[in-house]
Formats: structure tokens, C-alpha cells, sequence
């Protein structure tokens, strides 16, 4: 497992936007992967820029939602739907023709769980996973505990990410559960990145990073991943045993 850590969040995002356009560059109708939420806004924002700049053209990509909360419709800001419609979609000037999204408000969970495992395998696979880390390990919605078998699933939030999850909301939304894609999923995706920043991560990193690799923090899969590299700032890194910022 590759381990980068840079020496603050700009320097962070810029690596992980230039990451992410390199791949497109290599391969424009790469199948990618993003995550939702604070950890990659702005490397999102840096990659707008590289499109403005016709620096990339993410035209011809193919967008696989990681996750969403259920029961939260589209146009609640803090659905995970609605991030990247406005977030990722509109500034990068990806279609909706080219984006596979999770119906959180289905009334067929398990069929629309199943249907994202044909679509990713009828993809060919993802080429690229940006994931972040929840406080309690996460990626994705594969909750402490999570079977290292699964594909997408329904997942039962723990109370870690019920309550931090609040700060994508605008007012107390009863969020109990999540559909995901699962830690197969993750594994076998081509490339694996894991972001985090800030020193509330710091914690949590020191256990993805140096910890027991086991299903108590399923983010720690990075290190199983043939192609897995955890990339962090200074703050985030500042519990591990000895790293030097880049
Ligand atoms: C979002 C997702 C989550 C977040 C994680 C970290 O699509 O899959 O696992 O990546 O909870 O969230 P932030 O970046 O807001 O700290």
C-alpha cells in the first residue's frame, strides 16, 4: 500500500485531482468511482478548473455512485445524489446519460442493489475508487463488522454515522440506513484511493494505516488492495508512527 501525506488540504487535493485527470488522460472511458462528502470538495473544485481549462474532458467516463442514504430524496442537499449532481456532474460536464446512481428512495432495495452489481460488472469493472474515511472506519456504507464477501447492500448505519451524517443535512434527518456498494466491490476495483484530512481523522487513520487489518475498520481493506494507496494531509497523518509530509 502506497501511504502519501501531504503537507496540507490543498496539497492533498491538487494530487488527487491531478490523479484522477491523469487517469482520464490514459484512459478517457475510464469507469470511476467517487466519493460524497467534505474530504474530496475541493480536489472536485480543482478538477472544474482543469475542465474550464480544457485540461480534461471527463466526456466519455462512466460514473458509478459509491452510496446513498435511504429514504432521503434526490433533492435533499444532503443526499448523496445531490453532491454530485451539483458537485461533481454540472462542473465537470458529466451527462446523466453517462452516470449510474442508487435510488435510495426505492421500494426495491434489493433489487436496486443487484442492479448495480450487473451494471459495474457489464462496465468491465471500475477503473478508479476515490473513497473517504467515515470516524468509525468506514468506506462507503460498509459499516464496522461488514463481511469482506459483499457486493452492494443495504447497510445498517452505526450511530457514529447516523449522528456525524447530520452535518450534510440542514436541519435532523432520521438517516438508520444506507445503500452501498461493498467491499468486493472496493477490493476489485482497479485502483483504490483513500482520502482524509484534518486532524479529526487522525485517530481513525492511525487505525486503517498501522492497525489490525480486519472487518472492525473496513477502510483498512486499502491494505489488501493490489493497487491501494492511502493519501492524507500532515494534520490526518499526525498520530502515525513516522511520515514525512511531501
Ligand atoms: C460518501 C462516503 C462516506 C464518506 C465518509 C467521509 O460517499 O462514502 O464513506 O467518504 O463518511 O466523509 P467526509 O469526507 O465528509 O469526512
Amino acid at each position: 500500500m502506497l501511504l502519501n501525506i501531504y503537507g496540507n488540504y490543498e496539497k492533498l487535493s491538487t494530487h488527487i485531482a491531478d490523479v484522477i485527470s491523469e487517469t482520464i488522460k490514459n484512459n478517457p472511458a475510464a469507469v470511476l468511482c467517487l466519493a460524497t462528502g467534505d474530504t474530496p470538495r475541493r480536489a472536485y473544485q480543482l478538477l472544474a478548473k482543469k475542465v474550464e481549462e480544457k485540461k480534461a474532458d471527463f466526456t466519455r467516463c462512466t460514473f458509478i455512485a459509491l452510496d446513498e442514504w435511504v429514504g432521503i430524496p434526490p433533492e435533499n442537499a444532503g443526499s448523496c445524489r445531490y453532491f454530485l449532481e451539483n458537485e461533481v456532474f454540472a462542473p465537470l460536464n458529466i451527462m446523466m446519460s453517462q452516470v449510474y446512481l442508487f435510488d435510495g428512495m426505492s421500494r426495491d432495495l434489493a433489487e436496486e442493489c443487484k442492479k448495480m452489481d450487473n451494471i459495474i460488472a457489464a462496465n468491465g469493472g471500475i477503473d478508479l475508487m476515490l473513497a473517504g474515511v467515515g470516524m468509525n472506519g468506514h468506506i462507503g456504507f460498509n459499516e464496522p463488522g461488514i463481511s469482506p464477501g459483499k457486493y452492494a447492500h443495504v447497510a445498517e448505519l452505526d450511530e457514529v454515522t447516523q449522528s456525524v451524517g447530520q452535518k450534510y443535512f440542514t436541519g435532523p434527518v432520521t438517516i438508520k440506513q444506507g445503500i452501498t456498494l461493498g467491499l468486493q466491490h472496493i477490493l476489485q476495483s482497479k485502483k483504490l484511493i483513500v482520502i482524509a484530512n484534518g486532524a479529526k481523522k487522525a485517530g481513525i487513520i492511525k487505525k486503517v494505516v498501522e492497525g489490525e487489518v480486519s472487518s472492525v475498520i473496513p477502510a483498512g481493506i486499502v491494505r489488501k488492495h493490489p493497487d491501494g494507496a492511502v493519501m492524507i494531509d500532515a494534520e490526518a497523518a499526525d498520530l502515525l508512527e513516522k511520515e514525512t509530509a511531501l
